[in-house]
């Protein structure tokens, strides 16, 4: 019995997480896996019932389980808040310790007239963003806010930075062999730190192509070039951004899901978007980076590689049948729900 962790979140949160776990209860049936689902409130929904986004409460139920999902957090409700929600976030991530962020995009052949680029640029991409997660200007000290001055720093240590690229040589080795590293080593201190790490770790990897972009160049590249792409692996702050632009290559940022890994056992899985809410509780949500978050956890944590796979597919055939939510096809849509209801026929 494997103890899944649910923290829908806010916004869209609650309504992707659903539809994710109405397809769990379905195809987890055929393949006779058996769970058990925890849930908790985290970010503004935790603020709300406990005056933090990040409680004791959850960090007990983290101790039972074997893996978390999760929704999204964030919200103009608490934009104000002593405590973001958004910090909980942060503080969820550094407890886990999950220094690897993976978040993959693959373009299918019949879904390219989806992207707002041209057939014949997306055509074939099948890359993988390895985004270092618990360090760099998120959590680097001093910080300060004042009245006429605010201060961030950007911190790395060598074996921080060590243990992520590694984890991208390692990922590269599975893939296609290509390992693109992406920093400002032009102007950042940090980042001339990273490129002298990166070749050091190179030596031990010389089966896997290397190359280093400035990541000005790299914003250009994903974009006019994205076939050329595997494994990109970056800091935390590049690696965000560089994500959401990744993300609608594919159509939109509905599609990027995300698995983060630290060196114990429990890994955290959650959409790369963020709790959307100007479309909240309007059943319009894409669902499909939840699912997907949720096949990542099925395949990484539970060895379910044939379940993740009949989801996955199931998926794709209600999209090639044309069946989308609204960031997809403004003009002809289903709803969240339709859209699940839809994938869950499939896989019956
Ligand atoms: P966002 O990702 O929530 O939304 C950006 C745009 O994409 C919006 O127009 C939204 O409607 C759309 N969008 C996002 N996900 C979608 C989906 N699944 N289906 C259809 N459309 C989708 O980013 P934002 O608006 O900048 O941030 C909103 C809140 O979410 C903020 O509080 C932010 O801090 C937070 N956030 C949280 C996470 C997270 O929990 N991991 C990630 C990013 C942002
Ligand atoms: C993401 C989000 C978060 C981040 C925010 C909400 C703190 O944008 O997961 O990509 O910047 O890491
Ligand atoms: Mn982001």
């Amino acid at each position: 019995m494997k103890n899944i962790l649910c923290i829908a979140g806010d916004g869209i949160g609650p309504e992707i997480m659903n539809s994710a776990l109405e397809i769990l209860e379905v195809v987890s049936k055929k393949y006779a896996f058996k769970y058990k689902i925890e849930e908790e409130f985290f970010g503004g929904a935790s603020i709300d019932a406990y005056g933090e986004p990040f409680s004791d409460k959850l960090k007990e139920k983290i101790e039972n389980c074997d893996a978390i999902l999760m929704g999204s957090v964030g919200g103009p409700k608490w934009d104000n808040s002593k405590i973001r929600p958004e910090a909980g976030l942060l503080a969820l991530r550094k407890h886990l310790k999950v220094y690897a962020n993976v978040r993959p995009l693959k373009v299918e052949d019949s879904l390219c007239y989806l992207s707002p680029l041209k057939e014949e640029i997306v055509k074939g991409t099948d890359l993988m963003i390895v985004r270092e997660l618990t360090g760099g200007a998120y959590f680097g000290e001093p910080r300060r806010l004042e009245e006429k001055e605010a201060l961030d720093s950007i911190t790395y240590t060598y074996e921080e930075i060590e243990q992520i690229v590694r984890y991208a040589f390692e990922t590269a080795r599975k893939r296609r062999k290509k390992l693109t590293s992406v920093d400002k080593a032009n102007v950042l201190a940090t980042s001339k730190l990273w490129r002298k790490v990166v070749e050091d770790v190179a030596k031990d990897y010389t089966d896997v192509e290397l190359e280093h972009m400035y990541v000005d160049a790299m914003a250009m590249a994903l974009i006019t070039n994205p076939t050329k792409y595997d494994v990109i692996v970056t800091e935390n702050l590049f690696g965000d951004i560089l994500s959401d632009e990744v993300s609608v290559l594919g159509g939109s940022l509905g599609l990027l899901s995300s698995a983060s890994y630290s060196k114990s056992k429990i890994a955290l899985y959650e959409p790369a978007h963020g709790s959307a809410p100007d479309i909240a509780g309007m059943d319009i949500a894409n669902p499909i980076a939840m699912i997907y978050s949720l096949t990542m956890m099925l395949r990484y944590s539970f060895s379910q590689d044939k379940m993740a796979e009949d989801i996955e597919n199931a998926v794709k055939l209600v999209l090639d049948e044309g069946c989308m939510t609204k960031d997809l096809n403004s003009q002809y849509y289903v709803s969240t729900s339709e859209f699940t209801k839809k994938v869950i026929q499939r896989l019956g």
